[in-house]
């Protein structure tokens, strides 16, 4: 089964979040400035693509984006504390999503969607990432998706801002053949000139030289990452980073009930795995949900808050079946899949020391 990754990366970040604190921005050119400890001075985060229209860009002094600039455009300082939160709650929503991601900066992480049903479900997957961002936050991202981390981030560039573009593992070789070496992530204007110097400027010719030629040029690691990304090779992992917020474990039923004992014996075997998979990460959680997906394929949620940590599977059981209650007293479909989730996560190092102690 093919890998399928996908990154996301938020469009024009630090500008974007003042634009939603501001609404008022929107449609000016807005151009976020790093401060520096001297009088007038700064370089350029970030900005907007009304302000790159004007040929404003990152890195760039302030007093050249000042001379660049036209009377409508706003010049604020980085907030550097507000973006991050603003990136948490973006992080949160790929997390609910996957269960491997891995952020890579403030905005940017790759995250797997391998699944069964395939690419038809990971493209649907991303857009609904998209919409929620959108619709929770006021903030558009760009995702890319294909087989691999660099094919990924090369297809999240291909559509910005709002975009979202998928290599497919049948149409990798015939994309890379139209593109410049320069689309190759990490390809920075030092490793163009020396390729140019060698008259390679297009996938479809690095392709074809030798590995043994790109080690000389650029040393073992850098020559062999660079003879694998012409062909669309990129072995590296996901590696997770994100500390989890959530748990939960599903399953479909052998056939659709209603009966409470049915039910109940799969809430337990769910119940069992997840209470060991918080365990292992040495969390502990005040919320408790069931999700019942039922015979019309509608997701059901319902969930229980306590004042006092969770300490015992008992405990968790217990609320299981309360809620399991109230859904078959609320509702007359027939459960197809359960779910039980824990959420509302607290670090306790004396959790499992106590346990084990017990
Ligand atoms: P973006 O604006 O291109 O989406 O980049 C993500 C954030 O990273 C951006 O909002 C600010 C920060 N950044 C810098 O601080 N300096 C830079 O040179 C770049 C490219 C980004
Ligand atoms: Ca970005």
């Amino acid at each position: 089964m093919d890998k399928i990754v996908a990154l996301l990366d938020m469009d024009y970040f630090y500008a974007q979040c003042e634009i939603v604190k501001n609404p008022v921005f929107r449609g000016k050119p807005v151009v976020i400035v790093m401060p520096s400890l001297r009088e007038n001075s700064g370089a350029i985060a970030t900005c907007n693509y009304e302000a790159r229209a004007l040929k404003i860009s990152s890195g760039m002094s302030l007093g050249l984006a000042k001379k660049l600039a036209d009377e409508s455009t706003i010049f604020i300082n980085a907030d550097k504390k507000y973006y991050e939160e603003v990136s948490e709650k973006v992080l949160q929503i790929v997390d609910s999503f996957s269960e491997n991601v891995e952020q890579v900066s403030i905005d940017e992480a790759y995250f797997d969607l391998t699944n069964p049903f395939g690419f038809d479900k990971a493209k649907e997957t991303c857009i609904k990432i998209k919409q929620k961002i959108k619709n929770e936050l006021g903030l558009t991202c760009s995702i890319g998706l294909s087989v691999n981390k660099v094919l990924a981030k090369i297809a999240s560039s291909q559509k910005k801002p709002d975009g979202f573009f998928t290599i497919m593992p049948s149409e990798i070789d015939s994309f890379l053949l139209k593109q410049k070496i320069s689309i190759i992530p990490g390809v920075g204007s030092k490793t163009r000139e020396i390729l140019e110097k060698e008259k390679l400027f297009l996938i479809s010719e690095l392709n074809k030289v030798q590995i043994q030629r790109l080690i000389e040029l650029f040393g073992e690691a850098r020559g062999i990452q660079l003879y694998n990304f012409s062909k669309g090779i990129d072995n590296r992992a996901i590696v997770p980073n994100r500390e989890k917020q959530q748990l939960s474990r599903m399953m479909t039923l052998r056939k659709d009930t209603r009966d409470f004992e049915e039910a109940k014996q799969t809430i337990d075997f769910l119940a069992d795995l997840v209470f060991k998979e918080v365990f292992k990460l040495n969390k502990q959680f005040k919320t408790v949900s069931l999700i019942i997906i039922n015979q019309n394929y509608e997701t059901i949620t319902k969930a229980k808050t306590i004042p006092e940590k969770i300490l015992t599977i008992d405990q968790l059981k217990e609320i299981e079946y309360f809620l399991l209650k109230s859904f078959l007293d609320e509702s007359l479909s027939n459960i197809r899949r359960i779910g039980v989730k824990v959420s509302n996560f607290e670090d306790d190092s004396g959790f499992q020391k106590k346990l084990f102690d017990y």
